[in-house]
Parts: C-alpha cells; sequence; structure tokens
C-alpha cells in the first residue's frame, strides 16, 4: 500500500480557524494493530485529500482534542467526521487511538479510560478472544474503513456521519434492520458536541426530508418526485448536483454526487440550523454556499399554519390563504403571517358539488398517506369518493426499482400543513372545493346591484319630484344635505364603479383604527392597514378632522381623483363620510415604501439596478400622467420615498397624489396658505415662497433620482461630510466625471454605469434653482426610456451651496425659520 508523504510546510497550514493539529513528518493511510495513533500523528489518504488525527477546533486555553477526519489542503471549516464528538480529550498526551485485538477501535487515556469505541459489527460471529489481524485505512473518498484480513468490512465511518454528507456516502432513509442517519450539527463552531439540530428522513416517511430542532420540524424539503432528484445548474461549478435515492438490500438510501467535477463539495448541517451545500473555492479560499435552507422565515416548518401557505414567487415571501380560505384570525400580527391559519369560507358539502381545484407550482403538504399503486385517475378517485380526503398528489418516480412500483398517489386526511408556492420545486396540488362556491356569489351580485342601483335612481328622481313640486322655496343648500343624506346612509354604489364604504366597515376592518394597525402618519392624517370582510386588505387614510371641504366638495373631489387610474399610481377604492370623519381607502401594497427599501442596509442590496432604474422610469411616468396625461393635471407637492408604494413586482406606485384638492380645494391656484411638503425634498421657490408649479415636483423627482442611485438619504451626512448635502455631493462628482463613486456601494458591482450616470444627470438637471431651467416631465420621461444623450449641463445648485449650514439640524432649523418670515402658516416634517 502506498504511503503519502506530504512536505512539512504542507501540514503546517492544516489549520482549522485556529485548530492545533498535532502532526510529524511521515504520514500512512492506514493504522496497524502494532502501530497506535498518538497526538502529534496523522493518517493520510493515498491522494492526500484526507486526513485523520487529533485536532483541537478551540483556541482557549482549556483546550479539548479530538480525533477527525478533515480536509488536508483546505485551510478552515475543514473537519468533516468527528469520533468522541460527546467525551472530548482533556490530555492529549496520554491519548491513543488503538486497533485492540485487531478487532475494534478504541480511544483511551493510557491511564486506560475509555474515551470511544467503534461499535463493531462483525459479518459473522466475532469474539474478543479471535485473532482476525485486520487494519483500518482512511481512503480517498475520506472513509475510515476497518477490515478484517480477508478484506471483509467490519466497520467504517461513513456509516456513523457527523455533522457532514460526503459524495459517496449513503444517508440511510428508512429504518428496517437498522436505525435511521442523521446529520447533526455542531453546537457551535468550537464545540463538535451535538446540538439540537439534525437533518435526516421523516421517520415515518422516507419520501421526505426534515431539519429537527431537537423533536420539532424546522424545515421539511420537498417531496421526493423522482428517485433521481437533479438540482439547477450550478455555474459556478458548471454542472449539476443530483442526489439520488437507491435500495441497498432492504434499507433505503440518499446519496448525492456532482458530476464530472473535481470541485470538493460537501452537505452540512449547520449549528445556524441551515442544511448547507457548500463547494470550496481554491481562487479565494474560501466556502462558496450553493444551496442553504430555510432561505427565508416564512420557509420555516408550518409557518404559514393549516391551510395557508408561504408564497415564495412573492419579492418578500409572504403567508397567503388558499384560494376559497380565509384567515381565521384578523390578528395576523401585522407580518402576514396566519398564526391560527385559515379556514374554509364555506363548510364543504361532500358529494357530486365538490370539484378539486388545481394549485400549481406547490410545495406540498406534510402529513400525507401515502397509497402505493395507483394510477392517477385511481389516486383521484381514491380521494374524491372518501369525504374525509382533503386533496391529492400525484407523481410518476421514473423507476420501479425502490418499492417495485413507481407510482407516487399521496392523499391528505386533514389539515394541510406546511405548503409553500415555488416554481423550482412545485408540484400540482388538487384540493377538494364546491362545485358553486365561487360562481353563486358573484351570480348574487350582478342580480342585486343593478336593483340597488335603479332603486337608488328612482330615490333620487323621488328627491327631485319632491323638490320641484312641495318645497320651491327650500335653499339650494338644503336639498344638497339632504341628497348627501340618503346617499351616505346607503353602503352602496354612488357615480357608477365608486363605493361609498360605511363606517362600521372601516371600524371593523381597522380594529377600531387600533395603533397595531397603523402603517405610517401624514399631515392630512393617519393610515391604518384594514382587511374587509371579504378578506380584502386595505390601506385607510383617516384624515384629520377640520379640514376646511364640506362633504359634497369632499365627495366630489374623491371622485375625480378616483378617477385617475395609472399604472403608477396607488388606486383609490373608495371613501367614507361620518360626521365630521372623512376616509379615504386605498389599494393595500404589502411591500411598502421605497424608503423601507432603499434606506435600509440589509434591504438595499435587494433593490438591484435594474429593479431602481425601472422605479425611476415608473415614478416619472406617474408623474407624467399627473402632470399633464389626466383630465386634472395635478401638482403632487410632496414627492418623497416614503410616498412611493412597491408592489409585489416592485414597480413604483405614487401615493399621497391629489390631497391638497381633496383636503383643501386649493391645487390650480400659485398661492396657498399651506406649504405641505417635505425638507430636502421642497423646491428653493415653494419652501421660500409658497410658489408651486409642475417644476416643483421636477424638483422633487430630481431629489427622489438622487437618492435611489446613491441609496442615502437627502438628509443623511454621513457619506456627504464634506458637502452640504446629497445634491451638492453629486454636483460636485459629476462635475469631475466621477459618477461611480456616488452610486450606492451595494449595486455598484452590478449596475450599468451608463444608465446610472445619466439619471445623476437628470437628477442633477431637476434640482436646478431656477424652476424654468428643470425639464418638463414629459422629457424626463423621453430621455429615460430612450437615453438621448444631448442633454444640457446641468447648472451648479446655487439654493444650498450657498449655505454653509454646520449641522443637519441647523440647516432645517434655517428653512423653518426663513419659512416663518415668509408667512407660511404650517411646514410639515418629515
Ligand atoms: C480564537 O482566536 C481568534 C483570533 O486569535 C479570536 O478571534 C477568537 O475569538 C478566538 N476564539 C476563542 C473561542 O477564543
Ligand atoms: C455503540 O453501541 C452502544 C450500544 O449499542 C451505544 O450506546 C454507543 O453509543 C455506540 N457507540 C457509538 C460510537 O456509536
Ligand atoms: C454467533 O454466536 C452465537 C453464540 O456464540 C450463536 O448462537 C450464533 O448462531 C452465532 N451467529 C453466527 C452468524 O454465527
Ligand atoms: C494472531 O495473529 C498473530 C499475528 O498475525 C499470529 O502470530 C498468531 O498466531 C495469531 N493467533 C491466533 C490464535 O490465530
Ligand atoms: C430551536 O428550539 C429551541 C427550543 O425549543 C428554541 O429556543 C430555538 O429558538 C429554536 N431554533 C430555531 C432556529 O427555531
Ligand atoms: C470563486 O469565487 C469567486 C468570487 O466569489 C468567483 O468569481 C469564482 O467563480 C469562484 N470560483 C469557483 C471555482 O467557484
Ligand atoms: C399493481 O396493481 C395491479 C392491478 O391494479 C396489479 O396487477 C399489480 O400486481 C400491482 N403491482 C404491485 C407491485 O403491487
Ligand atoms: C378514508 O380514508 C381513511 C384513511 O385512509 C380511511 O381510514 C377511511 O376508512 C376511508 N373512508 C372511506 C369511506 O373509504
Amino acid at each position: 500500500m502506498a504511503m503519502g508523504f506530504l512536505p512539512i510546510h504542507r501540514i503546517i497550514s492544516l489549520v482549522f480557524c485556529s485548530a492545533s493539529l498535532f502532526t510529524s513528518g511521515a504520514t500512512e493511510n492506514r493504522l496497524l494493530p502494532s502501530k497506535p495513533l498518538t497526538v502529534g500523528s496523522t493518517l493520510v489518504s493515498d491522494d492526500g485529500t484526507f486526513a485523520l488525527g487529533f485536532f483541537s477546533p478551540s483556541n482557549s486555553t482549556r483546550n479539548r482534542y479530538y480525533v477527525g477526519i478533515w480536509y488536508n489542503s483546505i485551510p478552515k471549516d475543514n473537519i468533516v467526521w468527528v469520533a468522541n464528538r460527546a467525551t472530548p480529550i482533556t490530555d492529549p498526551s496520554s491519548a491513543t487511538l488503538a486497533l485492540t485485538g485487531g478487532s475494534n477501535l478504541v480511544l483511551s487515556n493510557t491511564d486506560g479510560q475509555l474515551l470511544w469505541m467503534a461499535n463493531v459489527s462483525a459479518p459473522g460471529n466475532l469474539s474478543s478472544s479471535e485473532n482476525i489481524s485486520g487494519e483500518a485505512t482512511l481512503d480517498n473518498t475520506g472513509n475510515f474503513i476497518l477490515r478484517t484480513s480477508e478484506g471483509a468490512v467490519l466497520w467504517q465511518s461513513f456509516d456513523y456521519p457527523t455533522d457532514t454528507l460526503l459524495p459517496g456516502m449513503n444517508l440511510r432513509v428508512t429504518h428496517n434492520r437498522h436505525a435511521l442517519q442523521w446529520l447533526i450539527s455542531w453546537k457551535d463552531p468550537q464545540d463538535p458536541s451535538s446540538s439540537s439540530f439534525s437533518y435526516g428522513a421523516d421517520p415515518d416517511q422516507f419520501l421526505q426530508r426534515i431539519i429537527w430542532n431537537g423533536s420539532r420540524p424546522y424545515r421539511r424539503s420537498p417531496v421526493w418526485r423522482n428517485y433521481l432528484v437533479v438540482g439547477s445548474y450550478m455555474e459556478s461549478v458548471k454542472s449539476t448536483i443530483y442526489m439520488t435515492i437507491s435500495r441497498i438490500e432492504d434499507e433505503i438510501y440518499i446519496s448525492f454526487g456532482i458530476p464530472g467535477v473535481s470541485s470538493t463539495v460537501k452537505i452540512k448541517m449547520d449549528y445556524s440550523g441551515k442544511i448547507k451545500i457548500q463547494v470550496w473555492n481554491s481562487s479565494m479560499l474560501e466556502w462558496n454556499v450553493l444551496q442553504a435552507e430555510p432561505v427565508h422565515e416564512c420557509n420555516t416548518y408550518g409557518y404559514c399554519g393549516a391551510f395557508g401557505y408561504c408564497d415564495n414567487t412573492e419579492f418578500i415571501p409572504t403567508c397567503k390563504c388558499f384560494d376559497g380560505f380565509e384567515p381565521l384570525s384578523k390578528k395576523d400580527g401585522g407580518d402576514g403571517r396566519f398564526w391560527e391559519g385559515c379556514r374554509r369560507k364555506e363548510t364543504i358539502i361532500c358529494g357530486r358539488e365538490n370539484r378539486f381545484l388545481t394549485l400549481t407550482d406547490m410545495k406540498i403538504p406534510d402529513k400525507f398517506v401515502y397509497v402505493k399503486n395507483r394510477s392517477f385517475d385511481e389516486c383521484s378517485a381514491e380521494c374524491t369518493s372518501n369525504c374525509s380526503c382533503t386533496a391529492y398528489a400525484y407523481a410518476n418516480m421514473g423507476t420501479t426499482a425502490i418499492n417495485g412500483d413507481d407510482t407516487r398517489c399521496l392523499l391528505w386526511m386533514g389539515d394541510l400543513i406546511d405548503t409553500e408556492k415555488s416554481v423550482e420545486i412545485g408540484e400540482n396540488l388538487y384540493i377538494r372545493v364546491n362545485r358553486l362556491s365561487d360562481k353563486r356569489r358573484s351570480n348574487i351580485l350582478k342580480i342585486t346591484l343593478p336593483v340597488v342601483s335603479s332603486l337608488l335612481i328612482l330615490i333620487c328622481m323621488w328627491l327631485v319630484w319632491i323638490y320641484n313640486c312641495q318645497a320651491k322655496q327650500r335653499n339650494k343648500k338644503i336639498w344638497k344635505k339632504m341628497i348627501s343624506e340618503a346617499l351616505s346612509t346607503s353602503d352602496e354604489l354612488v357615480d357608477g364603479k365608486f363605493p361609498f364604504i360605511s363606517f362600521r366597515e372601516i371600524v371593523l376592518a381597522t380594529n377600531n383604527f387600533s395603533s397595531s394597525n397603523m402603517l405610517g402618519h401624514g399631515g392630512f392624517g393617519n393610515v391604518y392597514k384594514g382587511t374587509l370582510e371579504c378578506g380584502k386588505p386595505i390601506a385607510v387614510k383617516r384624515l384629520s378632522k377640520g379640514s376646511g371641504q364640506g362633504i359634497l366638495e369632499f365627495r366630489n373631489e374623491a371622485i375625480l381623483i378616483a378617477k385617475l387610474q395609472h399604472r403608477n399610481l396607488v388606486k383609490l377604492l373608495g371613501f367614507c363620510i361620518h360626521g365630521d370623519e372623512k376616509i379615504l381607502i386605498y389599494e393595500y401594497l404589502p411591500n411598502k415604501s421605497l424608503d423601507a427599501f432603499l434606506f435600509n442596509s440589509t434591504r438595499k442590496p435587494l433593490l438591484h439596478w435594474s429593479i431602481r432604474f425601472n422605479i425611476i422610469i415608473g415614478i416619472a411616468r406617474g408623474l407624467l400622467y399627473l402632470h399633464q396625461d389626466s383630465r386634472l393635471k395635478i401638482i403632487h407637492r410632496d414627492l418623497k420615498a416614503n410616498n412611493i408604494l412597491l408592489d409585489d413586482e416592485m414597480s413604483p406606485k405614487i401615493s399621497d397624489f391629489g390631497m391638497a384638492r381633496i383636503f383643501d380645494g386649493t391645487q390650480q391656484q400659485g398661492n396657498t396658505n399651506r406649504v405641505v411638503g417635505t425638507y430636502g425634498y421642497m423646491s428653493p421657490e415653494y419652501a421660500l415662497e409658497g410658489v408651486f408649479s409642475v417644476k416643483s415636483d421636477v424638483y422633487g423627482f430630481g431629489v427622489l433620482v438622487l437618492e435611489i442611485v446613491s441609496g442615502s438619504k437627502i438628509t443623511s451626512m454621513h457619506i456627504t461630510e464634506d458637502f452640504p448635502n446629497l445634491i451638492a455631493y453629486a454636483w460636485s462628482l459629476w462635475k469631475d466625471g466621477n459618477t461611480k463613486d456616488f452610486v450606492d456601494s451595494s449595486i455598484v458591482e452590478t449596475c450599468s454605469l451608463d444608465e446610472t450616470s445619466r439619471c445623476i444627470h437628470i437628477g442633477l438637471l431637476c434640482v436646478q434653482d431656477n424652476p424654468n431651467a428643470r425639464p418638463l416631465t414629459s422629457s424626463i420621461v423621453s430621455n429615460l426610456e430612450n437615453g438621448d444623450t444631448s442633454l444640457p449641463h446641468p447648472k451648479q445648485p446655487i439654493y444650498f451651496a450657498e449655505r454653509n449650514y454646520g449641522t443637519h439640524e441647523a440647516a432645517e432649523e434655517a428653512i423653518v425659520s426663513s419659512a416663518n418670515t415668509m408667512s407660511i402658516t404650517a411646514l410639515e416634517g418629515r
């Protein structure tokens, strides 16, 4: 047998974090009965890949030592197997690993204290008196094998995995004669003893694997759909990871590999609770993680409750209820999670009325009954005919070699738990619903709507008739009031499609405007999240009391604003008047506002440049519609990052437009007695003189563009220490042709410098001091879309450059006080 010699410097480089490994010059790959292993010597596999010996993972003074196997030429996180993980050696000088009696591997102290021994299961009967003169070899796959002199395997380390699965290793996922096998994580990077996280098959079902936290499932893998599971192509290793399920004698095992690749790969149950597929990157000298699970909290076991599922196709995975189900409790903690799960909107009546709804791309639920040897139609019939069957799923496993049967018919008899939607791992799930459940409801609406509307028209005609014939002396105001009261006591439609929603309904939807439902507050009032009885989420804006608007004017403005419909505007769904309460109801957007991403260090890397560019173009288009294309010509007056909401595709939607109209009825005049705006976004002429025009919105847009490109707040000081503000900083870099430094460092590697530089240029044109020099919204849109290069040079922004404020607070005060001297009555804070 060949012996592996290693140069000294290579052995010295075998340091695990700062672990001390004890090595000597010459190495062997065999442990012989005559030559026990002691601290200071190692076995090295033939090709030098793996080594076995004593190591200490900790550099603390109270060192503990272990016998283990590690990658010989990888300097960190290299331990793949540990023998005595529960019983560390405290006195390394006296420890030996020996083949005793020729038949067993024993780790002991010299005083005879047994620390660990291999559990030898012999192919025949072996008594300790027998002399089998075996030897133990560390092979090139990292397996340490104890054999008899005839070559029969007595024991191997691959049968006793610790936290790592290597290519060539099998993990037993059934338990007929032997117990299941698990990967059990280390306690922490310094301590190999077992933690509560383990990974292996579900003891009830070899078809799925589970990460356990103690005895509780923490993450469940997708159910096998094929006995050969091929992962996605990994560009970094130019290959595809596959997993196979195979039968060896009467047990089923899983194993993995990566064809045609010499890279070092492993699957590790990490102490953090994640199962990781890692590949060694020899140029960067680090482990690259190809895959880690769970990815998101929403992917942890049963996160969304029974009949709920985690939708991974959303930008941020969120809980949803199956079609025809609704959250059991309205208190969903505000994070979109249904703690108590979902329930059917209509109880199911088992029988001919039932049909099965096909949900595509689902990671199918847990707790299934596996029915063998069924065709798809038989599987479907099996579920249909059994009233306790709530759902089924079907697959062909590709080979009969595992169970003598290549079908996989799964039935669910109760709650559907731990379901997810995912394009990569999903399959069809068929769930039982009532045949007419959806149609019946919409039919009722179809019949009742025309009836109610005609009734309303009749009431109006009757009122008009009363007015004409019997109440000619009454003045116009009283008449208007009567109509408005007649209309507002009905919960039905006004003006075609625009609904009036009753105050009672809003109180219910928002939990009586509870503070836990509050999404934010602005100058016009507080905004609450609400859920209508039909399950539809809404955003409720409760205008602060005491606006100058009368009821009819408010109603008219709201109806006009609701007619503004554009992809990049938040939709106004309805309104409500109750006493002196005025309430606007908007569509609810779960991804919150742009500032929640842009100014949050963990979320901002999610906003890739392509998304940001799309957001910039979307805002420009929405603004163009407000300024020019709609009938009303709306000036927003408070464009800022927290007024840009993001939908589930990260498209921007401008919110809070038309508020001045709704609130005060003032929009077209050049002057107003109320300045509504936010420090930093307000154009100089608006902040100082209260004069606004579409060009004041262009200014706000310019600030927004600079924020999106740089990922910094206009008011933030940390990137602009040498400059009065972000605008001056941008201008200075642009002037020197150095726009790259302005780009958010978390995207600068992946962005198009051409586009970022164009955006900075446009941003600077928009924030020029002279409103007439700022571009029109229409030319901004066409420039962003077509990439016209003949833009004029922006002028230096003098508004802020002239003032040299010491701190941000001082700057804000200066503006507020100068605003006061210009007799502006109100200035909204940030
Ligand atoms: C081990 O040493 C490194 C660097 O010397 C140190 O950062 C680390 O905290 C130490 N770990 C322990 C457990 O002492
Ligand atoms: C060996 O088997 C005994 C009893 O079956 C068990 O208690 C012990 O943990 C096993 N040791 C190892 C290293 O698996
Ligand atoms: C092993 O030995 C026991 C008793 O010594 C005996 O009963 C048994 O049949 C033997 N098994 C085999 C496989 O030889
Ligand atoms: C045990 O093995 C040794 C060395 O291989 C040999 O000399 C001895 O005769 C053997 N003893 C028995 C009982 O087979
Ligand atoms: C694992 O379980 C323990 C005890 O139940 C708990 O404290 C811990 O948070 C769990 N860990 C995770 C990652 O869920
Ligand atoms: C190593 O990492 C670098 C940087 O992360 C990457 O560019 C390279 O493709 C990686 N190489 C391999 C072989 O994974
Ligand atoms: C599967 O079912 C068919 C009849 O439905 C039967 O002929 C066949 O033997 C069954 N196969 C197995 C493996 O049970
Ligand atoms: C429905 O399926 C369950 C579980 O397989 C079974 O216990 C029950 O007997 C079945 N009921 C009918 C009516 O087939």
